[in-house]
């Protein structure tokens, strides 16, 4: 199951992402919004407890930039959110941060390019080994606060 969010600059590129890649047989956790104008700290706040809980394996966050999305879902321990824009960037997240959260801007991306970093991200595994170490650095860090 993956958890997807956006606030209300988001809607459409959440509604593309849902529909592209239900075809390809992702099933979404659709954690809103759907139109109503909403603060996207809330939204990455939902998602970032259902990646947390074990209910979502991943998420994918959407609002005007992707920028509030990422520092608000980098908040959560254990979350290590992506701004992802290009598809070098958003495999190499995948393979040598484990990222499990995703955000993308809207105002900044195309829908076309949104869903194919979309199966990009969710279609590309960790690397481990020496990546392990650092996210464990990552972890360690948290664990500080
Ligand atoms: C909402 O207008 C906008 O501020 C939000 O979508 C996002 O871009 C924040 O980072």
């Amino acid at each position: 199951m993956i958890a997807i969010g956006c606030d209300h600059a988001g809607v459409e590129m959440k509604k593309a992402i849902i529909e592209a890649l239900s075809v390809q047989g992702f099933d979404f956790m659709d954690l809103g919004t759907d139109g109503e104008p909403c603060d996207y700290p809330d939204v990455a706040e939902k998602l970032c407890h259902e990646v947390l809980a074990g209910n979502c394996e991943k998420g994918i966050l959407i609002c005007g930039t992707g920028i509030g999305m990422s520092i608000a879902a980098n908040k959560f321990k254990g979350i290590r959110a992506a701004l992802c824009a290009d598809s070098f960037s958003t495999r190499f997240t995948r393979m040598h941060n484990n990222s499990n959260v995703m955000c993308m801007g809207a105002r900044t991306l195309g829908c076309g390019l949104a869903c194919e970093l979309a199966e990009i991200f969710l279609t590309t595994e960790f690397e481990g080994g020496r990546h392990q170490r650092r996210i464990d650095l990552i972890t360690a860090i948290e664990e500080k606060q």
